[in-house]
């Protein structure tokens, strides 16, 4: 059987196709990405008008490379499965739109998928076809239950399944989410969009124990909150240049040397990968999951990666970095595990795109 998906929730216009074997083995055989991240790094952040319209000029060539990558035919297709929400609303019309038209141009089931928890999914995908040589993969799939961190741009969140489709909402931050404190971060201290690898960057020559940033307590341990950390981040980087409070952020970054620059971003990611580390051990210690996985933009972090395998014990599974960011392949996972539980299709002639879908609602 095999799965189309697309993606569009954010600035990567994605399109993947995704075999299922008999067995319940999940193949990649194309995982097509159109980033307009260039697009937005001068404005520090995704512009959602400049995301969509770039949706709109790249989905239809991005689908029909995916197509042609994975060597099939439209009527090797078995069903589409496309990302519903959350994201921008813009640029998840255009995945959502299309992806209605086509399943009924084509007469394919539609499914529809949930973004965040599609992350999960793409730790899923354990084999991938000969001409997609690069990929480093789990060797088996997560087994239930099953702990995930999902660490995004736009998400934060822990979550216990207990099986496909069946989960609990452990903890989600209660403002930013950790790479979007990431993205803020780097802005303040003059480092280029995305700021999750420009911090982790110079983050190695910095001393990570210079500024004691402080750290959330909140009364539930598996929930987060990054904006606190923000600011302390900006306070200390105003008092170290010889400011107070009052002085402009956007002004910050042009006074900080290139010592308190690294230094400040080694502390701050430091104090980020501890709170998501704790929680995920305070977790993992609680309910005792048979498989762990760290999933989502910031997991592509080789600090994080480093941390965690420091102080828990249990394996970690990662997708591969390419189905850490955003990415179709995860979509086409997740609509292949619906194929599978039988779940109903949606109605290609009705199906919303929902900016505010979140899990466990
Ligand atoms: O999953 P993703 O591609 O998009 C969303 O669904 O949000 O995640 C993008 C986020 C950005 O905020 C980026 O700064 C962060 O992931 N990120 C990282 C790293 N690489 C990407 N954060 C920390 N360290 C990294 N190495
Ligand atoms: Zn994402």
């Amino acid at each position: 059987m095999n799965i189309l998906g697309i993606e569009t929730s954010c600035d990567e216009t994605a399109a993947a196709v995704v075999e299922s074997t008999k067995e319940g083995e999940l193949r990649l055989l194309s995982n097509v990405i159109a980033s307009s991240v260039d697009l937005h790094a001068a404005y520090g952040g995704v512009v959602p008008e400049i995301a969509a319209r770039s949706h709109l000029e790249h989905i239809n060539p991005v689908i029909n490379r995916a197509l042609s990558e994975a060597k099939q035919e439209w009527n090797q297709v078995d069903a589409i499965a496309v990302t519903q929400g959350p994201g921008l609303s813009g640029s998840l019309m255009v995945g959502v739109l299309t992806a209605r038209t086509l399943a009924i141009l084509r007469s394919k089931p539609l499914l529809a998928v949930n973004h965040v928890e599609a992350h999960v999914y793409g730790a899923f995908i354990t084999e991938v076809t000969r001409s997609l040589n690069d990929y480093s993969l789990p060797a088996q799939q997560p087994v239930f239950p099953l702990l995930a961190l999902i660490v995004s741009g736009g998400h934060s969140q822990l979550v216990l399944f207990r099986d496909h489709s069946n989960y609990q909402v452990l903890g989600r931050t209660l403002d930013d989410a950790v790479g979007e404190a990431f993205d803020k971060v780097a802005k303040i201290i003059g480092l280029p969009y995305p700021g999750g690898p420009s911090i982790e960057k110079i983050a190695k020559s910095g001393d990570p124990e210079k500024y004691p940033f402080p750290k959330a307590k909140l009364d539930n341990a598996y929930d987060f909150s990054f904006s606190g950390l923000k600011t302390a981040v900006l306070r200390t980087a105003q008092a170290e240049i010889g400011k107070d409070f009052t002085f402009p952020s956007h002004e910050v970054a042009a006074h900080l040397t290139a010592v308190q620059q690294r230094d400040i971003a080694a502390s701050f990611q430091k104090t980020a990968f501890d709170t998501l580390t704790s929680a995920l051990l305070k977790a993992a210690e609680r309910y005792r999951p048979k498989s762990v996985v760290v999933a989502g933009g910031v997991a592509a972090s080789q600090a994080l990666r480093e941390m965690l395998a420091d102080r828990l014990q249990q394996e970690i599974i990662y997708p591969d970095i390419k189905l850490c960011t955003d990415n179709a392949g995860m979509i086409a996972a997740n609509g292949a595990f619906q194929v599978q539980a039988e779940r109903r299709p949606a109605d290609p002639y009705s199906l919303e795109f929902l900016p505010s879908l979140s899990m466990g609602k």
